[in-house]
């Protein structure tokens, strides 16, 4: 018996079911065609079934479809951002997380207004579109301050015949309150990205100290996309005792946020946070694999949302975030710290780019876009095109979407 067609859509259930449980295998192409056909519908079980694939073989037809899909929605342009990682200090302790507060191991840092105008300036003339100004957390006046100055700062330096309007600027500073949050937007950020690293309330517990919570987070994403920003949020994929359940349950909880971009990567131990040796996690070239999932089935149940092939993606493959192309992700996040800082932003443990200067991963990632068959969207901000329709419907509509 082949091994094709061991699971199919039912139309009267309107879901996805094993033809046979015990022989749930490789699903076909054709069948990859009818869940993307499928999508309004898409079920808990067709979402599972994507995320379990266990080789690339395996993902294979589903990659195809989403491969398609993202062409037909979004084109083939890949939308670039400069990641400024601008500041290491943070007030936050997740169990993950490197740069974690109660880590005393790594020196901390924060760049000069002066040298992340620079790094912006450089990126305006690249040709990169936007920049991602990430730091680690803090509420203090002069934070909130100071990133609102570089706001203004990079807006005023980056304006050029191909950018009137300046660079795009995404902010990636964690939870604030709405006053902040509506401060930095009215300085001129437009997007935001806060990882709710996992949907599920029991895992969310799991991974931070008691302070952070769950709820606070989702409020946080909720203000964000009252303020009027283009909201992305993301999850770890594989980190100890999450199950394909709760990978679905971000799926959908993606959805029924309406976020417009998303970032999402595996999770990978790092020596100094405590998740490290906390459970078993499953092998490098696994966890790789359930994240381009991962990001394949978020591209056929969302078709219009910017999705990031993100760094982690590299530091488990060299081809990591080409792959995350090809499995339908959209925007790519070049490498622009300054380099004498960037050692010390190591989130965990095996970061690649560490030594490359922006100018090597410029050409670097031109190529690797290239390599597999995509082109480069310069100049431009490159908004998500779930964003540009929600402004046009409205929210009455938009929420029945
Ligand atoms: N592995 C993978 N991703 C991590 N991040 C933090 N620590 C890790 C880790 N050990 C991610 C989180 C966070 C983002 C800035 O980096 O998702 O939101
Ligand atoms: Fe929370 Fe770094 S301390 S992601």
């Amino acid at each position: 018996m082949s091994g094709e067609a061991r699971i199919a859509w039912d139309p009267q259930a309107r879901r996805f079911a094993p033809l046979h449980q015990e022989e749930a295998g490789i699903m076909s192409v054709a069948m990859a065609g009818a869940l993307v056909e499928s999508l309004p519908a898409c079920d808990p079980v067709g979402l599972r079934r994507i995320l379990t694939a266990r080789t690339a073989a395996e993902a294979e037809p589903f990659r195809r479809a989403a491969e398609q899909v993202l062409l037909q929605h979004c084109g083939d342009s890949v939308r670039l951002r400069g990641l400024i990682e601008f500041s290491n200090r943070c007030v936050c302790d997740c169990h993950y997380c490197g740069i974690r507060r109660s880590n005393r191991r790594v020196g901390r840092y924060t760049l000069s207004l002066a040298d992340i105008v620079e790094t912006a300036r450089w990126c305006a003339t690249k040709g990169y579109g936007s920049v991602v100004l990430q730091a680690g957390e803090r509420r203090d006046g002069r934070f909130v301050a100071f990133v609102e100055q570089a706001v203004c700062a990079i807006k005023a330096a980056t304006r050029t015949p191909h950018q009137p309007e300046g660079l795009g600027i995404t902010l990636c500073v964690g939870e604030q309150t709405a006053d902040t949050y509506a401060r930095w937007f009215h300085a001129g950020a437009h997007r935001y990205l806060l990882r709710m690293e996992s949907f599920s309330p029991a895992l969310f517990g799991r991974l931070h100290p008691p302070a952070q919570t769950h709820a606070a987070r989702l409020a946080c994403l909720r203000m964000l996309k009252e303020i009027g920003y283009q909201v992305g949020t993301g999850v770890m994929i594989g980190l100890p005792g999450q199950t394909p359940d709760d990978l679905v349950e971000d799926l959908l909880a993606f959805r029924d946020l309406g976020v417009d971009m998303l970032g999402m990567g595996p999770y990978i131990p790092h020596v100094d946070a405590p998740l490290e040796g906390q459970g078993e996690i499953a092998s490098d070239a696994v966890r790789l694999q359930m994240a381009l999932n991962m990001i394949t089935a978020a591209r056929l149940l969302m078709p219009t949302l910017n999705i990031a092939a993100t760094t982690a993606l590299q530091a488990l493959a060299g081809d990591g975030r080409e792959q995350g192309l090809r499995h339908g992700a959209n925007v790519i996040m070049p490498q622009v710290t300054p380099p004498r800082v960037r050692k010390l932003y190591t989130l965990y443990d095996g970061k690649p780019c560490l030594d490359d200067n922006p100018e090597q991963c410029a050409s670097c990632v031109e190529g690797r876009i290239r390599s597999v068959g995509r082109r480069v969207l310069w100049h431009a901000w490159g908004d998500s095109r779930h964003y540009a329709e929600r402004m046009r419907v409205g929210p009455a509509q938009e929420d029945l979407r």
